[in-house]
């Protein structure tokens, strides 16, 4: 099984979004597919509320209420974490995963608060020891905008203990069609494509490196 944590303390980064579309793409490749919401404001068993009967299912799990037991089968599990998470329940929650995504959007107030997320990461176990795999990705960017290129910069020169580069995956724009999506529990890959097309090329590098071995623990 994969297991992949959608994680920043920040709020408002843009967890949730990554979350439900990366569920909503495996899903749709016939995955079985499992949401944990460990946010109190369950902002992802929401959007599994409004999501059509007709789409392909992903089963949702309220991580915040109780102790959570991914059910046998599952190929991928998707753990949407909580702002403001940090000390023993984010170490506690990077023991379950493989692999990690850190969205960041391009605001000096968000620039700054990854770095101290990343100061924090740095001294932890699993992270030291290579137990587990994280990438960034920038989020809501303006395309063409000096702000895209300032944000991008300082995440491809992020490291992590040893050296080690953390790497960085792509940029998604601030579009309303994430918008549009999230109010119908869908995944941006199940809008008609004409809407879609330069969104999803953007996500490519995040799901090829998703399904390469460098996101897997050695
Ligand atoms: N690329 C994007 N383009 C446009 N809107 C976006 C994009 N990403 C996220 N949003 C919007 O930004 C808001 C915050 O996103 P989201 O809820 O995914 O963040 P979060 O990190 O899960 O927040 P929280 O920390 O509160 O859980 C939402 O209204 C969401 O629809
Ligand atoms: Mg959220």
């Amino acid at each position: 099984m994969r297991s992949i944590l959608i994680l920043n303390p920040k709020g408002g980064c843009g967890k949730t979004t990554i979350a439900t579309n990366l569920s909503a793409h495996y899903a749709l490749r016939g995955h079985s597919v499992v949401l944990v919401d460990f946010d109190p404001q369950g902002s992802s068993m929401d959007w599994l509320a409004v999501r059509p009967e007709d789409r392909p299912p992903i089963r949702g799990i309220a991580g915040w209420e109780r102790p959570v037991r991914i059910p046998k089968g599952t190929d991928y599990a998707i753990l949407d974490a909580p702002a403001g998470i940090h000390g023993r329940s984010l170490s506690n929650l990077l023991r379950r995963v493989q692999t990690v995504v850190i969205p960041v959007l391009p605001s000096p107030i968000d620039l700054r608060a990854v770095e101290h997320f990343q100061a924090e990461l740095m001294h932890l176990g699993g992270v030291l020891r290579k137990k587990v795999k994280i990438t960034t990705i920038a989020n809501r960017v303006r395309e063409n905008s000096h702000t895209r290129e300032i944000l991008e910069d300082y995440l491809r020169s992020l490291k992590l203990p040893e050296g080690r580069k953390l790497p960085f995956s792509t940029y998604l724009r601030n579009s309303y069609i994430y918008l549009k999506a999230a109010e119908r529990g869908l995944g941006i890959c199940e809008l008609a494509p004409s809407l879609t097309v330069h969104e999803l090329e953007l996500w490519k590098p995040l799901i090829r490196w998703l399904n390469s071995r460098w996101s897997l623990p050695a």
